[in-house]
């Protein structure tokens, strides 16, 4: 401790042994360099401990002036209170709490006089009080413009205040002062500690500190818990002994984004104290020293297990219903082809084409699944087209021609009310679409009509005209695909149009 004003008495600042009191007062105590180095030792034993440091000089207090009672009253709140006493037989004690509830700190304005002779005129200086068989000596603490309290001396004798009462008094005072200001912003200090300890309990993540080398130096409550250890144990660790195999790479890669100054979020698995692997996602900031030195990782972590469980299961439901999904299709699909032999496996030869197609366009498997689907069921509609007019071997009425024509807004009834994840009923409904406009039901062109239904309709004339039907034996797939060239962008899309013939020309697709 250096008393503030004090320096420059290098003889004040030599330790005293633990054990020792202040010395009483050798030749030569008129010195003011003696008086200070006695305050100074006070202080110095002690060190940072303000309360120990006022109790001592309470009692300094009273050993220099031969008093048989001091007593320091601190004011709180406009009141002057006790706080430490001392008497020639029993020394110093605390008389009241140090500290007041928070939010009470000194007041700046004299205190009621609630304590007798130590009242306002107390305050604001030395004042000396004959009473019966002595003297009363009160003199006011203040320091840093502040006043703290009231120093409140009894002798038992006569006193006539000389130069060297009048210099302990002020000395001893102010050191109070000192110890009383440095107290308080030591309070101010903690409380502000405190809060950011409570923050740091209270949040549900966990939150730990590592240092470069990834040993633990820091974690809330909330950190041991998701990992099941206590504090004591985890701030022993290094995260690498906490890590699930295969994990050490990924936490090293982070490590490294963190010494260049990067944020992230990541999921990471760890091992618990039971053994039991746990997926965290870790927020990792970089940890700094006021000069921008790279000293460790700031994460808080959350236990994702059971999201990681449930989104596991939401998935595995989806992809049930997509399977259940498909089985309907194909049943319908089956149903249908029971009494259209003729066309039997022509659909599926269709879905099975029209997604390589879609495939080989670089669609995602969302969108190839929704196409095949479509191509599985485009023609279901022609379960309202009459059986003898779909396996009639001759060339078609007019009005047969319009019947089957309807199997494109049949199969769209069918289906428009059931709410697949893909637009199956709008492609079977197009699918007969082509680009010009000439195409039917609703004569849409290009842009209009939907991209899955153009891959459909190039894998539907395809197959159609590869294989056989009731009123013509198969072309052929080089017919097929000479039929498609010649009317790529007038009719057919180009774009599923080449894909098409490069499956078959070079990739050695085949219906079969
Ligand atoms: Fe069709």
């Amino acid at each position: 401790m250096v008393l503030d004003g004090f320096e420059g008495l290098g003889s004040g600042r030599r330790s005293l042994g633990r054990s020792s009191a202040p010395s009483l007062p050798p030749p030569g105590r008129e010195s003011t360099a003696w008086i200070l180095a006695r305050i100074n030792e006070c202080c110095f034993e002690l060190g940072l401990d303000s309360d120990q440091n006022v109790r001592r000089l309470v009692a300094l207090c009273g050993t220099l002036m031969g008093a048989i009672d001091v007593t320091y009253d601190r004011l709180r709140d406009g009141h002057l209170r006790p706080a430490y006493r001392w008497t020639e037989a029993t020394g110093s004690q605390a008389v009241t709490d140090r500290v007041g509830p928070a939010g009470t700190g000194p007041a700046s304005a004299p205190p009621p006089a609630t304590n007798g002779d130590a009242g306002a005129g107390a305050m604001n200086g030395l004042q000396v009080l004959p009473v019966e068989g002595g003297t009363r000596v009160t003199m006011g603490v203040r320091y840093g413009g502040v006043r703290w309290g009231v120093l409140r001396v009894e002798l038992d004798r006569v006193l006539v205040v000389g130069d060297i009462d009048r210099r302990i008094l002020e000395f001893v005072a102010a050191a109070i002062g000192i110890e009383e200001q440095r107290e308080h912003s030591d309070v101010a200090r903690r409380q502000t500690e405190e809060r950011s300890r409570l923050v740091f309990e209270s949040i549900r993540d966990g939150l730990g500190i590592v240092d470069p080398a990834e040993n633990i130096v820091f974690a809330n409550q909330a950190y041991a818990d998701i990992l099941g250890y206590t504090r004591e144990e985890i701030v022993a660790k290094n995260l690498r002994e906490l890590l699930a195999p295969g994990e050490l790479d990924k936490v090293l890669a982070e490590t490294a984004k963190r010494r260049e100054g990067q944020a992230s979020v990541y999921e990471l698995a760890m091992r618990r104290k039971d053994g039991e692997i746990r997926q965290i996602r870790v927020s990792a900031v970089p940890w700094r020293d006021p000069a921008g030195t790279f000293i460790g990782t700031i994460g808080a972590i959350v236990d994702i297990t059971e999201e990681k469980r449930i989104e596991a299961e939401r998935r595995d439901a989806t992809a049930r219903l997509r399977r259940a999904v498909e089985k309907t299709i194909q049943a319908i699909t089956t149903m249908a082809e029971l009494r259209d032999p003729y066309t039997a496996g022509h659909q599926r030869r269709v879905a099975r084409l029209a997604a390589a197609i879609a495939r080989h366009l670089g669609l995602d498997d969302e969108k190839v699944q929704g196409i095949y689907l479509a191509g599985v069921i485009h023609d279901i509609g022609k379960v309202a087209v009459p059986a003898e007019i779909l396996s009639k071997p001759g060339r078609l009425e007019k009005a047969e021609f319009h019947l089957i024509q309807a199997h494109c807004t049949t199969g769209y009834d069918i289906l428009k009310e059931i709410e697949f994840p893909w637009p199956i009923a709008q492609i079977v409904l197009q699918h007969h679409e082509r680009l010009d406009g000439s195409g039917y039901p609703g004569g849409l062109r290009g842009p209009d009509i939907l991209p899955e239904a153009r891959i459909i309709a190039v894998a539907d004339v395809v197959e159609a005209m590869a294989s056989h039907r009731p009123y013509r034996p198969a072309l052929g797939v080089q017919a097929a695909l000479a039929e498609i060239r010649q009317n790529v962008g007038r009719l057919y899309d180009p774009e599923a149009a080449e894909i098409c013939a490069r499956l078959f020309e070079r990739e050695g697709f085949t219906f079969d």
